[in-house]
């Protein structure tokens, strides 16, 4: 009898402490549930040499116990901070990584506005130089500016015409809240400048972008959050997308500010009719799987994507963001249990999936493999 596959998570952490342990605990105990040897690691617990990765698992009760394990057969790539350690053991080549290193969103960005395959649902979109503003102005009466590798609506600025004027909004770094009004778009320009230089993080360019009119609601704004992922037979398979819905007067969605999670067919069916839903959501479908193949084909093998999609009060979907380590909890806000559980198992089918069947698309030639 074969032994267990061997399924390794890599994550950042600290003591006990680990970057979303509760998601951890989930992603261990669904491995366990399919047959598999699970355990949870960071780039500290590695000996190359002896070929062991000291691994934790959690508890029943809470917190983690850990101890020494063979080398993973596939291992889930959860880490979300850019440190060098973790980043040298990404590009080793010890371990089978069932999903590929990927790039900072103005380069993905950027990378699927030139292809044409995607193209027409990338809103138009310029890394922050001096005159862009202006530019887009011209073109577009609303953008917003953004950090090229933010997360969580952080720094994110919106700008509006509103008649001659320009009403600017937007959150700092701290979630702060910031509003003006100026009165041309040269201003506007000065402004911008300076709330580039001052929320500037560490790496961070900044993109200029066409806004979207997502207030399909009155006062808020909400976008569609879509899960793709692949499923126990290696395949793309959109899980299950929802709607986020920012708080009142909010200029993102991003849920840290008091916004709530609702099914799509309930939202979009008020909005569009059923009809209409039906549409945005086949597109919405078709986009996903465009964008998973499109970003394969450049990144190397993929696992899962969390998309933020736009849909504009005209019931046009647009991309706003892709995810290579997305987030679940919208389906669990939403109260789609069943949804939830396979929003979790599905990696570990996939890990499982590749550990059977080899290296199949391989992320990458493994050094000294076998
Ligand atoms: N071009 C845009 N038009 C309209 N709303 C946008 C646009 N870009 C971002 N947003 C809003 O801001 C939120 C956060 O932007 P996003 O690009 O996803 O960055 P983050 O990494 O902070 O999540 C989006 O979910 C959406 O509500
Ligand atoms: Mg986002």
């Amino acid at each position: 009898m074969r032994q267990k596959r061997v399924i390794g998570i890599l994550t950042w952490r600290e003591g006990q402490r680990f970057s979303e342990p509760d998601y951890l605990r989930r992603l261990v105990k669904a491995g366990w549930k399919l047959g598999a040897e699970v355990y949870v690691f960071s780039h500290q617990d590695v000996n190359a040499k002896e070929r062991r990765i000291k691994g934790f698992t959690p508890k029943t009760g809470g917190g983690w116990e850990s101890k020494s394990y063979p080398w993973p057969d596939v291992v889930i790539d959860r880490y979300r901070k850019r440190v060098p350690q973790y980043m040298k053991l990404r590009h080793s080549g010890l371990f089978d990584f069932a999903n590929s290193p990927f790039s900072k969103k103005w380069r993905v960005t950027q990378l699927l506005a030139e292809d044409e395959r995607v193209s027409r649902w990338v809103p138009e979109t310029y890394v922050y130089t001096k005159g862009k503003v202006m530019a887009m102005l011209r073109r577009h009466p609303l953008l917003y500016i953004k950090p090229g590798n933010g997360t969580g609506g952080r720094s994110i600025l919106k700008v509006a015409a509103v008649g001659k004027q320009y009403q600017l909004q937007g959150r700092d770094k701290q979630y702060g809240k910031h509003q003006v009004r100026v009165d041309n778009a040269a201003a506007v320009e000065n402004w911008v400048k300076r709330w580039v230089t001052k929320q500037r993080i560490s790496d961070g360019n900044f993109l200029v972008q066409q806004g979207l009119d997502l207030a399909l609601m009155p006062n808020r704004v909400a976008d569609v959050r879509l899960l793709i992922q692949k499923d126990g037979d290696g395949l793309w398979d959109v899980t299950g997308c929802g709607v986020r819905m920012g708080a009142s007067g909010s200029s993102t969605s991003n849920l840290h500010g008091g916004g709530k999670a609702i099914p799509f067919e309930a939202f979009m069916t008020k909005r569009f009719g059923e009809d209409g839903a039906q549409r945005i959501l086949d597109e919405c479908h078709t986009m996903a799987h465009r964008i998973a193949h499109t970003l394969e084909e450049r990144f190397g093998r993929m696992m899962e994507f969390g998309l933020d999609i736009g849909v504009d009060v005209s019931g046009r979907a647009w991309l706003i963001e892709v995810n290579p380590k997305p987030g679940r909890e919208v389906f669990r806000q939403m109260g789609s249990m069943d949804t939830y559980a396979e929003a979790i198992a599905r990696p570990m089918k996939f890990a499982l999936y590749i550990a059977r069947n080899g290296e199949g698309l391989p992320e990458k030639k493994r050094k000294g493999a076998g």
